[in-house]
C-alpha cells in the first residue's frame, strides 16, 4: 500500500544521492522503488520491527539500494531493461545451459579461463557456474564455501581484476554468470569473526555465541548434524573470547546471526557488490538455514523465508536482471516454498535446485522403475510460473536421498529398506551394481548417509573399464546420456557438472591431501586434464562419445522452443514402470514426447497410449521417422530414449 512517508524518505535518500528521477534509467529505478517500498517496508518490520534501532537500519537498507542502483554501470542497466522485455523470464529460455566449475582445477585461473571458452560454446554451454571464488583459507575452506573476504578474489584463481576481465569476456560472447553468495556463514578467519574473537561485542552479535553451554544445548535438542562425521555437533568452542558459537557445517564456518539487521544490511551490500560486477545468477548457498530457533531443526524457518523475500524485492529495485537461485537442498515439499508461498507466491528465489529430481534419477537407474519419481512429480509440478529449475545429475556436491517417505511407500517400498538399498548400490557394495561410488556423511545414529561420485562411475564406467569389458563401458555411457537427456528436457536450466561431459572417473587423489581427506565429495571433483578432453574430438574415443552426445542433446534442446520452461510438461503414465515418459507442449508449438528406459532391459511401448495426433514422429536423437500405424509399438533397448515430435 502507498505510503506517503515511505515515499518522502526514498525521494530525500535519493536526493542525497543525486539520484535524478528525470534521466530514464533512474527514472526506472524510481518507478520499481516507490513499487515496492512498501512491501521492502513490510518484511523488514516482520524481521527487525521489535529491533531498538529498527529506523536507522531500515535507513542504512535503503542507502544501500539507492547506492547499488548509483554504482551501477549503463552496460549492466541496459542488459537488466533487455531482460525485464518479455512476458517469460528471461532465465526460463530453452537456449541456455550452464556448466558448474572450479576455476582452479578446470583451467589454472581466471586469465586463463577465456581460451576454454570455444570449448565450452562449442558444447552448448552459455552459462558459466565458477564455484566459490573469494577468499577461503587453504586448509579450512570447504570448496571456498568458508570465506573470509567476500570481496577479495583469492590469489589461487587471480584477481577481482581477472573476474572483471572474464565477465566483460562473458559479456561479448552472450554467456552469462553465476556466482556464489555465501550467505549462511563465514570463515573464522573473515573480518568479523576475528573482531568478535577479540572481544567486539558489536560483532560478536553477528554471529550465534554463548558464555556456556545452556544454550546450545537446547538448540542441540533438535538440530541435526550436517556433517556428522567431520564435524560433528552445531557448537565450537572460541578459546580466544571463550565463548561457543554456531558451526552448524564445519568447525570453522561460523553461523551468521540474521536476526541482528545489521547482518542483513551487511550481506544485502554484498549481494549488490556480486550483482554490479555482472552476475546474471546469484546462488545463495545454504538458505534453509539462515534463520535459527530454539526448539526446531533451524531450517526452512518462516523467517528464512522473509529474508529471501526481502532479498529479493531489493534486487527487483536496483539490479533487477540478477535472477535469485535458493540452493535449498531439503525434502521436495520444503524446496517448492523456496518460491514462495500464499501471497509471496513466485516472489522469492528464482530458481531452486531441482534436487529431488536429480536424486530420483539416480533412484529409478538403480531400481530401473519410475514410481517413485512419478510420486513425487504431483508436488514438483507446483512450481509457480516465471520461477524456474536447475536441472542436474550431479554437482560439488553429494546426492542426498531427501526425498519424503510419503513417495517412496507410495510405491509399494519401504522406505528405510529403499534406501540402504540405495546407499549399497551406488556404493557398489550390492552384489552385481555396476557403480562405484562411497557413502557421505554417515550418520550412525540415524543410519543415513549420502553419495559421492562422478557421473561417469556412478553410471558403471570406472568399473566397466577396469574390468575391461566393452558391453559394460557401451552401458555406461549410454546411462551417462540418459541421465542427461532426461535432465535437460524435463524443464529449467541444465546445470553440467565440469567434467562430466567427457565422463571423468572418480579421483581418489584427495585422500593424500589433510585438507581434502575428511570430505570425499573431492573424489568428484576433477583436475582436468585437457589431453583427455582434447579427446572429445577425436572419434571413437570414449570422452567423443559422451562430449559429442552431450552437444548433440544441448543442440537439439536450443532448437525447440516448446523446451523452454513455461510449465508445460504432463506426463504420461504408462503400462510399464520402467519408462519414464512425459510431454512438453505450448500453444503454437508441436509437443516433444521425451521417453525414457531407466531399465537395463528391453521394453516396448504401444504407441496409441501416447495419443499422438500426427501421422509420424521424428526421433530427435536418431533422426529417424517412425510412422504411426495402428497397433505400432516403440521399441527400447536397455537404457534407451527418444525425443519424439510430430511431423
Ligand atoms: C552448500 C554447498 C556445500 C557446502 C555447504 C556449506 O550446501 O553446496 O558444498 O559444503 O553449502 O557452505
Amino acid at each position: 500500500m502507498y505510503q506517503f512517508s515511505l515515499h518522502r524518505q526514498l525521494r530525500q535518500l535519493m536526493d542525497f544521492h543525486t539520484i535524478d528521477i528525470h534521466r530514464e534509467s533512474d527514472e526506472l529505478f524510481y518507478a520499481r522503488a516507490l513499487s515496492n517500498i512498501a512491501t521492502i517496508h513490510d518484511l523488514f518490520v516482520s524481521l527487525y520491527g521489535d529491533h531498538r534501532k529498527k529506523d536507522e537500519y531500515f535507513q542504512q537498507l535503503l542507502h544501500v539500494i539507492i547506492l547499488a542502483h548509483a554504482n551501477r554501470r549503463q552496460g549492466l542497466r541496459q542488459k537488466d531493461w533487455v531482460k525485464l522485455q518479455n512476458e517469460a523470464a528471461w532465465f526460463t529460455s530453452n537456449e541456455l545451459a550452464g556448466m558448474s566449475l572450479y576455476v582452479d582445477r578446470f583451467c589454472g585461473g581466471l586469465k586463463n579461463l577465456p581460451e576454454k571458452f570455444p570449448y565450452l560454446q562449442n558444447l552448448g554451454v552459455n552459462l558459466l557456474h565458477l564455484m566459490p571464488l573469494f577468499q577461503s583459507p587453504e586448509k579450512e575452506s570447504d570448496g571456498g564455501y568458508a570465506v573470509s573476504d567476500f570481496r577479495k578474489v583469492d590469489g589461487k584463481f587471480g584477481t577481482l581484476d581477472d573476474l572483471v576481465m572474464v565477465q566483460q569476456k562473458m559479456e561479448t560472447k552472450k554467456m552469462y554468470l553465476m556466482l556464489d553468495i555465501v550467505f549462511n556463514h563465514t570463515s573464522h578467519l573473515h573480518e568479523w569473526a576475528a573482531k568478535a574473537k577479540a572481544g567486539n561485542k558489536t560483532y560478536q552479535d553477528f554471529f550465534y555465541m554463548f558464555d556456556d553451554r545452556t544454550i546450545p544445548d537446547q538448540f542441540e535438542q533438535s538440530m541435526p548434524e550436517i556433517f556428522p562425521e567431520a564435524a560433528p555437533g552445531n557448537f565450537t568452542w572460541v578459546p580466544e573470547c571463550n565463548k561457543w558459537v554456531m558451526t552448524v557445517f564445519h568447525n570453522y564456518q561460523w553461523d551468521l546471526n540474521y536476526s541482528n539487521p545489521a547482518v542483513f544490511v551487511a550481506m544485502l551490500d554484498t549481494v549488490f557488490f556480486y550483482a554490479n560486477l555482472g552476475v546474471d545468477v546469484l546462488r545463495i548457498d545454504a538458505p534453509a538455514f539462515i534463520w535459527k530457533q530454539i526448539g526446531t531443526t533451524c531450517q526452512n524457518l518462516p523467517q528464512a523465508h522473509t529474508i529471501l523475500q526481502l532479498l529479493r524485492q531489493c534486487v527487483q529495485v536496483a539490479t533487477p536482471g540478477m535472477a535469485l537461485l535458493g540452493e535449498a537442498i531439503v525434502a521436495p515439499r520444503q524446496i517448492m516454498q523456496y518460491f514462495g508461498d500464499g501471497l509471496a507466491r513466485g516472489k522469492e528465489c528464482d530458481f531452486a535446485y531441482n534436487a529431488t529430481q536429480m536424486a530420483l534419477q539416480w533412484d529409478m537407474l538403480a531400481t530401473g522403475e519410475t514410481n517413485v519419481m512419478l510420486a513425487a512429480q504431483e508436488v514438483l509440478q507446483q512450481k509457480p510460473l516465471n520461477t524456474s529449475w536447475i536441472t542436474y545429475t550431479r554437482s560439488h556436491d553429494d546426492i542426498g536421498l531427501g526425498y519424503e517417505d510419503a513417495m517412496i511407500s507410495a510405491a509399494g517400498f519401504n522406505a528405510y529398506e529403499h534406501r540402504k538399498f540405495l546407499q549399497r548400490y551406488y556404493s557398489g557394495e550390492w552384489e552385481g551394481s555396476p557403480a562405484k561410488g562411497a557413502l557421505f556423511s554417515v550418520n550412525a545414529k540415524t543410519g543415513d548417509a549420502r553419495l559421492s561420485g562422478t557421473l561417469a562411475s556412478l553410471c558403471g564406467l570406472e568399473r566397466g573399464l577396469e574390468e575391461g569389458n566393452d558391453e559394460s563401458i557401451e552401458q555406461a555411457i549410454q546411462k551417462i546420456l540418459l541421465m542427461q537427456a532426461n535432465s535437460f528436457f524435463i524443464g529449467g536450466v541444465p546445470m553440467i557438472f565440469y567434467g562430466d561431459e567427457v565422463g571423468y572417473l572418480n579421483d581418489y587423489t584427495y585422500q593424500e591431501d589433510a585438507a581434502k581427506a575428511y570430505d570425499n565429495r573431492w573424489m568428484h571433483r576433477p583436475i582436468i586434464d585437457w589431453e583427455k578432453n582434447s579427446r572429445s574430438e577425436v572419434a571413437g574415443t570414449i570422452e567423443y562419445q559422451i562430449y559429442q552426445g552431450v552437444k548433440k542433446l544441448l543442440g537439439i534442446r536450443k532448437s525447440l522452443p516448446v523446451v523452454a520452461d513455461q510449465n508445460n510438461l504432463e506426463w504420461l503414465h504408462l503400462d510399464s514402470k520402467h519408462l519414464a515418459a512425459f510431454v512438453r507442449s505450448g500453444a503454437e508449438k508441436k509437443p516433444l514426447y521425451c521417453l525414457f528406459n531407466f531399465s537395463g532391459s528391453q521394453s516396448n511401448l504401444d504407441l496409441a497410449t501416447i495419443k499422438v495426433n500426427g501421422k509420424s514422429l521424428i526421433d530427435h536423437w536418431t533422426g529417424i521417422t517412425i510412422e504411426i500405424s495402428a497397433g505400432g509399438t516403440l521399441k527400447f533397448d536397455g537404457y534407451q530414449f527418444y525425443l519424439l515430435e510430430e511431423l
